[in-house]
């Protein structure tokens, strides 16, 4: 039996990573990722903010209520609305936890929240205990810890865990942090603090310096006991701590952390392409364990060493981090049955017979145009589908594209609005630009194109093209997503996406961070 320590990873890529502009997600996409996050046995999964909006309580209820392995979690202020609704909307939940946070740095006690230290400290007891009533597993967050005052976290600590508290949070929440200063802070606290013992204590940073995974592990390195993150290091600004990076340095080297984690490390590669699919937010190639040259060894004297004794050039196995593992799972002659159960196994359930005989017909006219179908081309079309079924205001159904070296090249779109087709003729710099010109000429939407990427989804020349579009109006800024064989159909549909988000983003919803309490 190993003599480790426990160290308890908690996600919050559906919360923190929500807070990403436009990685806004449906309750169906939060759920298939909350489901992955379960395979992979993350041990708290932060399902999000219930009182930010009607579709964030649906959100975390729905998934308090499916998933069963691992502990859900909901954000709330210190008030008394957001931690009832937090509980709430964890009612169902096998193992459900309130997460409770105030700032306690002098900058936001003075110009954010107008309170004295003083006010800070009975508001938060009295949050926890209520919080406390309500469910037995409560955590409680210094926002802002990374610019709070020593003395005044140890004092308002030392009271929450005697309010209840059970996991006291430490967050960077500005990034500021550097690891050496964040370990020691993480230390003092622990030392210092008379009641320490009776809590898990917790690292939460944020990456506007490059350092939130330096920062994560100097903490657990000096007692942390639970890790904040996300998949991919989405979230807020900069990010936060990667998931993946954090898990990967502790098990890769066990000779320096005495801690362990539960994560299934197979399961990342899948997990970080489904989070990146459904948020639009493409992983960059040379992303520590999830880029797509993370293992790959360019120079000939790696390779040759590589290739004599893998061990030279490589710390980790592609393996144990799922590479590799996208093998070729079905093909035109797949049937139903077998299309149903590989999607099962990534997490998709068909909730009606209708969302499962539309994506067939989308999986058969794709396995006409490329041979090998593989993991990453069915959660593309697994998303595709979602949408199309979901009666968004804005659908794609067709394109006419004419480019020639030469001409100007010229679009013809057909979509959907509020179900009745329209079409439109554009020219423009190039087909991509044609067909947005198109698209524009029917949705009149006003708003500016802020990012245009294009990747591809699997290797080979008729891998799909996956697009990512941002588009920003007054202030809101939304991705779309489109995956296709044919890039520039992959831009239209991405467009259309982002036009849907666009429409759905006009419904406002609270930021945690963002309003005094
Ligand atoms: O960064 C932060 O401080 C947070 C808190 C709400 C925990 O996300
Ligand atoms: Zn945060």
């Amino acid at each position: 039996m190993s003599a480790n320590e426990k160290l308890v990873v908690f996600d919050t890529t559906l919360r923190d990573g929500e807070q990403s502009p436009g990685a806004s997600m449906t309750q169906d996409e939060k759920l298939r990722i909350a489901k992955a996050l379960e395979r992979m046995r993350v041990d708290v999964i932060e399902a999000g903010f219930a009182i930010a909006s009607q579709g964030d309580f649906e959100s975390v209820q729905a998934i308090a209520n499916t998933i069963k392995d691992s502990t859900i979690c909901s954000l709330s202020r210190a008030m008394d609305s957001d931690i009832d609704r937090a509980a709430e909307a964890l009612k169902n939940a096998n193992s459900g936890r309130i997460h409770t946070f105030i700032a306690t740095s002098p900058i936001h006690m003075e110009h954010k929240l107008r309170m004295s230290p003083e006010q800070v400290v009975e508001q938060a007891v009295h949050a926890v205990k209520r919080a406390r009533n309500l469910v037995a597993d409560v955590e409680f967050s210094c926002e802002d810890a990374g610019r709070s005052e020593l003395d005044f976290m140890c004092r308002i600590i030392e009271a929450v865990i005697d309010a209840g508290a059970t996991t006291i949070n430490v967050p960077d929440t500005v990034g500021y942090a550097m690891p050496s200063q964040y370990g020691h802070t993480m230390k003092q606290l622990i030392e210092r603090i008379p009641n320490s013992d009776k809590a898990i204590f917790s690292v939460h940073c944020h990456n506007d310096l490059g350092l939130a995974v330096a920062n994560s592990l100097d903490a657990v390195m000096n007692g942390a006991r639970q890790v904040e993150c996300t998949i991919n290091g989405l979230g807020e600004r900069a990010g936060n701590a990667s998931l993946e990076e954090i898990v990967m340095a502790i098990k890769t080297r066990p000779d320096f952390f005495n801690v362990e984690t539960n994560i299934r490390t197979e399961e990342i590669v899948s997990t970080s392409r489904l989070v990146s699919s459904v948020t639009g937010f493409p992983v960059q190639p040379n992303k520590a364990i999830v880029g797509a040259n993370a293992f790959a060894h360019e120079s000939g004297i790696h390779q040759d060493g590589v290739i004599k004794h893998r061990e030279t050039y490589e710390i980790m196995k592609a393996e144990d981090v799922g590479w590799n593992a996208n093998k070729m799972v079905m093909g035109k002659h797949s049937g139903r049955t077998a299309f149903r159960a590989r999607l099962e196994e990534l997490g998709t359930v068909f909730e009606t017979s209708q969302e499962l005989n539309e994506a067939f017909i989308r999986f058969k006219a794709l396995a006409d145009k490329k041979h090998e179908i593989f993991d990453e081309d069915l959660q593309a079309l697994v998303s595709d589908t979602q949408k199309f079924v979901a009666s968004e205001r804005y659908g794609f159904v067709s394109l006419s594209v004419s480019s020639k070296t030469g001409d100007v090249p010229d679009s013809h779109i057909e979509i959907t609005v509020d179900g009745e087709a329209k079409e439109a003729n554009a020219e423009g710099a190039g087909p991509v630009d044609a067909t947005f010109k198109a698209i524009e000429v029917i949705a009149q939407s006003n708003t500016n194109l802020a990012l245009f990427s294009v990747n591809a989804i699997t290797s080979g020349t008729d891998s799909q093209g996956e697009v990512v579009v941002r588009l920003e109006s007054g202030g809101r800024i939304v991705n779309g997503r489109g995956a296709d064989v044919d890039i520039v159909v992959a831009s239209a549909k991405a467009y259309v996406d982002a036009l849907n988000h666009l429409e759905n983003a006009t419904n406002e919803k609270g930021h945690p961070q963002k309003s005094a309490v």
